[in-house]
């Protein structure tokens, strides 16, 4: 058993590790160089170029027009940056449509750098997933309120919280890690459910706006350092740098939060 001071570098093994232990996983998006190498640097476990640079970086409505090739080009830049992290980039909008589609995108995104895929939902992205694990591409799924279904959802909003709604989501967390996930995100769910889920799901969850007890928390980089997008500022964002004092310090005051369980609190939770 190693803690994570100890982890030279972040693998697929030291991740199930961190599961079984229940040591909390600290992730956190960047999308350059120079976001990665500070981001390394203070204790963050997982970096996670996430489309959300669409909405962040290219001042975008929404998640669905960001391409593969963009995502590419910064998680290649990210990659540069990092020694320690696991770096995670997302699949962008309908580039998981279908399973040949993805494992194009897939390669993409590992020769830029990246050493696990994120994709969004369930249903048909199951075979997806299942013919990417059988290549060896580690996946992470992601549940809940997933952006790239705005348009379906009408709007960011909480998912999960009727009866039908939960059941529904408790059983796509157990078909996406059957289907061979490594890890999964779930976003905007009650935080008993997230804790339902968590509890019975054999791969790490890592929570966005979903409770305190996920395996692991992660946030969007500009949220965090409260930098104003022009989106609306969700419920579960907490701006970490007039605590932390400087970029460096934000960061390794949210990374101690995640890792005390001080953060999410109830005010930052559904
Ligand atoms: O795109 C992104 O940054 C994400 C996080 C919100 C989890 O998917």
């Amino acid at each position: 058993m190693s803690t994570h001071a100890e982890i030279k570098k972040w693998t697929l093994p030291a991740l199930a590790a961190a599961k079984r232990e229940q040591r909390k996983l600290v992730m956190l998006t960047a999308y350059d160089y120079s976001f990665a190498r500070v981001v390394d640097a203070n204790g963050v476990d997982l970096v996670l170029v996430g489309d959300s640079l669409g909405m962040v970086v290219q001042g975008r409505d929404s998640t669905l027009p960001v391409t593969v090739e963009q995502m590419a080009y910064h998680t290649a830049a990210v990659a540069r940056g990092l020694t320690r992290a696991m770096l995670i980039a997302d699949l962008p909008f309908q580039s998981d449509a279908t399973p040949e589609r993805a494992l194009q995108a897939s390669i993409a995104l590992l020769q830029a750098g990246a050493e696990m895929v994120k994709l969004e939902g369930a249903g048909h992205k199951l075979e997806v997933i299942r013919f990417l694990a059988e290549r060896d591409i580690p996946i992470c799924g992601h549940l809940g309120l997933t952006p790239q279904s705005v348009l379906k959802f009408g709007g960011y909003k909480v998912q999960g919280r009727d009866e039908n709604a939960a059941a529904k989501l408790r059983s796509d967390a157990q078909a996406v890690a059957d289907a061979g996930a490594s890890m999964m995100v779930l976003e905007c769910v009650p935080s008993p459910l997230a804790a339902a889920i968590t509890a019975a799901s054999p791969v790490p969850t890592i929570g966005i706006g979903a409770g305190p007890d996920c395996d692991g928390q992660v946030l969007v980089l500009h949220d965090f350092l409260g930098i104003d997008t022009g989106h609306r500022k969700p419920k579960f964002v907490k701006d970490f740098l007039g605590e932390g004092g400087s970029i460096a310090g934000a960061i390794a005051a949210y990374a101690a939060a995640v890792r005390d369980g001080s953060f999410p609190d109830a005010e930052h939770s559904y």
